[in-house]
């Protein structure tokens, strides 16, 4: 049995069309919306996806160009739906998923409290909602479902969930937990990994963000500001793997 903590490792020059990035500078304005009935996305990259034998869509991030595990960020994991779905930008609550019936499915919790003043579809696969001074209000990249692209940083208290199966979106129970005191914990139900990443005899040893960069190492950023540095070894000989994926576009490989 595998369990899958998805980490996909892509240049962002190549996770976009350049015809796509040419359309639009990826601004959204609040009040725009996308339905499943409009067939419509933001910059290709943010749309329902309809699931895999059966007539049920989630609101997600994905990259047109790559044929397969397209899906990097999902909304509405817990509750697909089936088509007539709409997401709205709002000012006061960020973005709304409603079902046909009008019921609210998911909506966006801001991060930080404020009025928002238009989305940015970014070509790194984030989207964020900014206020009129662009501070930034809400983005995936800070609640990531089972997926870190390279850029993204979590801060302590962010998780990681694996989906059942390549097809069913529900979280299951293992986790990758950043806990408040800086340790990185692997669970299923209950623990069985972790970095040990806490306050110890060294000052400034424990964790403060866990990062996926731009050229695609994967760390733990301590205190002190040294590394601690993750690899998907430290979990071999278990029945568990974080899986990093090296995507090429056709022309680079
Ligand atoms: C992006 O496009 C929107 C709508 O076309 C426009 O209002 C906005 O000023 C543009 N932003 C930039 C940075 O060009
Ligand atoms: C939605 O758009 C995609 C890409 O443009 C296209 O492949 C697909 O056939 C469309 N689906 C429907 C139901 O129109
Ligand atoms: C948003 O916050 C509400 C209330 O705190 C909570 O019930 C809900 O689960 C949150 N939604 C998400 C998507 O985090
Ligand atoms: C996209 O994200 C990168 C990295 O965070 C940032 O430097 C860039 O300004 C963003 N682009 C837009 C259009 O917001
Ligand atoms: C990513 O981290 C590695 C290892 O710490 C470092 O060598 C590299 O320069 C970093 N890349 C970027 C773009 O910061």
């Amino acid at each position: 049995m595998a369990f899958t903590v998805r980490l996909f490792l892509l240049s962002s020059l190549l996770l976009l069309p350049t015809y796509v990035l040419a359309q639009t500078n990826g601004s959204i304005a609040v009040g725009a919306s996308l339905s499943t009935a409009g067939n419509s996305s933001w910059l290709s990259a943010f749309r329902f996806q309809q699931l895999e034998n059966n007539n049920l869509f989630l609101l997600s991030i994905w990259f047109a160009k790559i044929p397969d595990r397209t899906i990097v960020w999902y909304a509405n994991g817990d509750k697909p739906a089936p088509n007539g779905l709409v997401v709205t930008l709002t000012a006061s609550s960020g973005l709304v998923l409603t079902s046909c019936q009008g019921e609210q499915l998911w909506k966006s919790n801001q991060t930080v409290a404020g009025v928002v003043a238009h989305g940015v579809m970014n070509d790194t696969g984030n989207f964020v909602m900014e206020d009129k001074k662009s501070a930034k209000l809400w983005e995936p990249f800070k609640n990531p479902t089972d997926t870190m692209l390279p850029g993204q940083i979590m801060e302590r208290g962010g998780k990681l969930s694996s989906r059942n199966s390549e097809t069913d979106y529900l979280r299951r129970c293992f986790q990758l937990d950043f806990h408040d005191d800086g340790n990185l914990v692997f669970r299923e139900q209950r623990p069985f990994y972790s970095t040990a990443t806490t306050t110890g005899s060294v000052p400034g040893h424990e964790g403060l963000q866990l990062v996926f960069n731009d050229s695609g190492n994967f760390y733990i950023l301590r205190v002190n500001g040294g590394h601690y540095p993750f690899t998907t070894e430290e979990l071999a000989g278990r029945d568990y793997y974080l899986q990093s994926t090296l995507i090429f576009d056709g022309v680079s490989a």
